[in-house]
């Protein structure tokens, strides 16, 4: 008797520990795993017509853990193609790293007649005692990977020593990569010939931001202004954001001489990249076409990724940027733009509505443009009297009272403080206590003209400003009726001089 009721039972059981699917939430035009945990993208190369997405991955489980490389390659950086696993753990976990294409071969590594792949990689030994650099390589265009015998290629019986990004220096012909110890606050450099044989040639550390650990390094050649002859690096470095006690990521510019980095700023300066608490571990493309500098982030944060409700997969990675490096009244500053290539698609919807004025709330309705929450929406306001003003995401309101608000992500600018902002407490499901939140960013202009590019995509917001001078990445979770879109203004009126609206949905 006993045994028939754990017999009749034991389906109730395991189907209730099963979390339910949440297809509503499933990204439509961000990179999202198919299955299981993803965290940081790695290994970003663009070779013959394909950018290349490494990314951290657990295979088996939709949490942190058994951390491997998954794989999925695209040729607009939109639509993804799901490749199979391409580094899998083994009796050590693989952390985060990088790829480069050795057109030389000189690691002596390629077998046929196309140059071969190299992966630089963090070997955790996740017994809390040890991380040493590790090097892998493919000859069929990163589908396989070789580890290689030698390995460790550095080790210095560190027990945080991570994250390398190698690049290759132009002016001194070698290999270089930026590594991490991240306790230290301190990015570690060596030089290389043949990425095998490494030598420690500098270090870089203890300024700007060191409220959390270091993490996720990488250099990159930027011209200034566009202009090639002109140029700096800029050191990329994941760390604590602008939100006290939440990752994020600052950056410094100044020289690269092939062995260390100078910083060109006073060591107390802060640079942000993102002003929103979901900007992680980014990393720029290698060999990207025509000189581009893309950078391609996770989306979320340590502080609660492990309890983003998604299932049956659990990541996704923020929408890659553009990224320039430009002359403003306060320096030298990164400028980010969204890459939204999107497909000749005659159906996707497009609204577009200029020069009104708004004076109260408006919801944009009888369109079945938000329904999908995955839109775009390019505006352009001028100020007038509003003190306050912006956009209203996936609202839900009341069904017995229209004029309550249930549910709703704001997305606005607040004249006094000279703030922009994305308010998500009422966002949806508050997957954490520290979830709820307002994220604001300083942000003042000259001609009274706001332009926001806003994304929109089923679980997330992000907020472009001003031609990229600011970026905020913000997760929501709605409920799937939360697709109510409003226009808002709070005492007094401003200008809309243009709108334009894409829907975005598959
Ligand atoms: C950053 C990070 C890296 C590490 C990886 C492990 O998010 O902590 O430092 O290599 O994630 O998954």
């Amino acid at each position: 008797m006993k045994k028939l009721l754990i017999f009749l039972l034991f389906p109730f059981f395991t189907h209730a520990q099963t979390p339910k699917e949440t297809p509503h939430w499933r990204p439509n035009y961000h990179f999202s795993s198919q299955k299981n945990w993803i965290n940081d993208p790695n290994g970003l190369v663009y070779y013959q017509g394909k950018y290349h997405l490494f990314f951290q991955h657990n295979p088996f489980e939709n949490k942190w853990g058994h951390m491997s490389w998954g794989h999925a390659v695209s040729t607009n950086l939109v639509d993804w193609e799901h490749l199979p696993l391409a580094i899998p753990e083994d009796s050590v976990w693989i952390f985060s790293g990088s790829v480069v294409v050795d057109k030389n071969n000189s690691s002596g590594f390629q077998t046929g007649i196309e140059p071969c792949m190299v992966a630089l990689y963090t070997a955790d030994y996740h017994d809390g005692k040890k991380e040493a650099q590790y090097l892998a390589y493919s000859n069929d265009k990163g589908t396989t990977w070789t580890k290689y015998t030698g390995n460790p290629v550095i080790d210095l019986q560190m027990a945080d020593f991570r994250d390398p990004h190698v690049i290759w220096h132009e002016k001194t012909s070698q290999w270089v990569m930026s590594v991490v110890f991240p306790k230290e606050f301190k990015v570690i450099f060596y030089t290389s010939k043949n990425l095998k044989n490494w030598t420690r040639s500098g270090e870089f550390g203890n300024q700007g931001e060191m409220r959390k650990i270091w993490e996720c390094p990488a250099l990159v050649e930027m011209p200034i202004d566009g202009n090639p002859q002109n140029t700096k690096w800029l050191l990329f470095v994941s760390t604590n954001g602008v939100h006290d006690k939440f990752e994020g990521m600052q950056y410094f510019v100044g020289e690269f001489d092939g062995t260390t980095f100078k910083n060109n700023n006073p060591p107390e300066t802060k640079l942000y990249v993102d002003y929103g608490k979901d900007f992680y571990a980014a990393i720029p493309y290698t060999d990207a076409p025509k000189n581009q500098k893309i950078l391609l982030g996770w989306m979320s944060s340590w502080q609660y990724a492990d309890a983003v409700p998604t299932f049956p997969w659990k990541g996704q990675m923020a929408i890659p940027r553009n990224i320039t490096l430009r002359s403003t009244p306060q320096g030298l500053r990164l400028f980010q733009e969204p890459i939204l290539t999107l497909k000749p698609k005659k159906d996707y919807l497009i609204f577009e509505k200029n020069n009104f004025v708004l004076s109260k709330e408006k919801q944009l309705s009888g369109m079945n443009l938000f329904a999908n929450n995955s839109y775009m929406v390019e505006i352009e306001f001028k100020l007038k009297s509003a003190k306050d003003f912006g956009l209203k995401i996936a609202q839900k309101k009341d069904e017995k009272d229209n004029e309550k608000t249930l549910q709703e992500t704001i997305v606005g600018y607040d004249v006094n403080s000279h703030q922009l902002y994305i308010d998500r407490k009422k966002s949806g499901q508050i997957i954490k206590d520290n979830f709820a939140s307002i994220e604001k960013a300083f942000l003042k202009f000259e001609d009274k003209t706001l332009k926001l590019k806003v994304l929109v995509d089923k679980l997330s917001v992000e907020v472009f400003a001003n031609d990229g001078q600011i970026a905020m990445t913000s997760l929501i979770f709605p409920d799937e009726k939360a697709n109510i879109f409003s226009l808002f203004t709070i005492k007094g009126k401003v200008k809309v001089v243009s709108m334009k609206i894409t829907d975005l949905s598959k």
